[in-house]
């Protein structure tokens, strides 16, 4: 009843009596007044005036599979949604389906997580409906040398997905942190099951920063949302049907062979650390270099101070003139 109440209201321009929404719904003006004070509950701004009606004035950004769904132009990513309005952590969630018989491609999307992890063992907090939280479930037959392949591949279709939005040029941080401005704006983890080298399941859960304007003490100077650089955020559903059509078109590519030389140029030209100096830092070890671009394998190839060319496989990365290394 909610919902079509407000499709109505949606609909229309001008006022819409609570008579007249009796009648197209069939029901009382109590029943219309009980859903519209509910409607009011939920964030929606609606203005209520004697003798005119109901007119929608404002509407919270609320993840909703019905608006995701039509978007998708998958096979198979998001065609599985799952969506919760509070839950642990989205990749907790997939990771039960994946114990279980959870479909490949299953999408699931949390509006708050109450236990929300980010990589080397860090939590992932934001207020609920700040942000885009979700996790992709896969199922890929591949090499398990190169799972971690996927997360470069996601981390272009962020890329993509976020650049078509008015106002936002993205960048990618090998080797996937995705940023605006020099400052992150999503995060990937990327989990894995597997027995020897079978893989069970893959999981890449997804933070996207849209509406937070503060974060964590320790993330405060490297941090962004969209609304802080274009000033309105972008509508959840939306975004994350972009991700999931921009990400399921590069892993299919990703799948034939396992390689990323097909995604080099495009990878490079996103990449913020192309030609500046950084320092990989491997435990106690740092190291400078010039970076060069991406390695078919998903290592940053860098160039060493006498000349020599290098793939960098793992470590944390440090670009000058990017978070604070200047
Ligand atoms: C990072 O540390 O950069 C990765 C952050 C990943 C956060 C996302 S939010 C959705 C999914 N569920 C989680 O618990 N984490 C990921």
């Amino acid at each position: 009843m909610k919902k079509k109440i407000l499709e109505i209201l949606k609909s229309s321009n001008d006022y819409v009596s609570g008579q007249e929404l009796s009648r197209l719904l069939g029901v009382s003006r109590t029943a219309i007044w009980k859903n519209i004070k509910s409607l009011k509950a939920e964030g929606c701004e609606i203005d209520a005036v004697n003798n005119k009606g109901y007119k929608l004035v404002a509407q919270p950004d609320i993840v909703d599979a019905d608006t995701i769904l039509p978007l998708l132009n998958t096979k198979v990513l998001g065609r599985e949604l799952f969506w919760y309005n509070e839950t642990d952590s989205t990749n907790t969630r997939a990771k039960a389906a994946g114990e279980t018989d959870g479909a490949d491609g299953s999408l699931f999307i949390a509006e708050l997580q109450t236990a929300g992890k980010g990589r080397r063992g860090r939590s992932w907090e934001a207020e609920k409906g700040t942000i885009v939280a979700m996790t992709y479930l896969l199922r890929p037959d591949i090499d398990i040398a190169c799972v971690s392949r996927i997360t470069l591949v996601a981390a272009v279709a962020l890329a993509r997905a976020l650049a078509q939005i008015d106002g936002i040029k993205p960048q990618i941080k090998w080797p996937n942190d995705v940023l605006i401005n020099g400052r992150k704006v999503c995060g990937i983890l990327t989990e894995m099951s597997s027995e020897g080298t079978d893989i069970n399941y893959v999981v890449v859960g997804i933070g996207i920063n849209v509406y937070n304007n503060s974060f964590p003490p320790e993330f405060a100077d490297r941090a962004t949302s969209i609304e802080l650089e274009n000033g309105v955020g972008y509508n959840r559903s939306k975004l994350i049907a972009a991700v999931t059509n921009e990400f399921e078109q590069i892993y299919n590519q990703f799948l034939e062979n396992q390689d990323l030389t097909f995604l080099q140029d495009e990878y490079n030209s996103l990449l913020v650390n192309r030609d500046r100096q950084v320092y990989v830092i491997s435990g106690n070890e740092r190291t400078e270099y010039t970076a060069l671009g991406l390695s078919p394998d998903g290592g940053l190839l860098v160039r060493t101070a006498n000349g020599e060319v290098q793939n960098i496989i793992s470590g944390e990365v440090s670009v000058r003139g990017i978070y604070g290394y200047v």
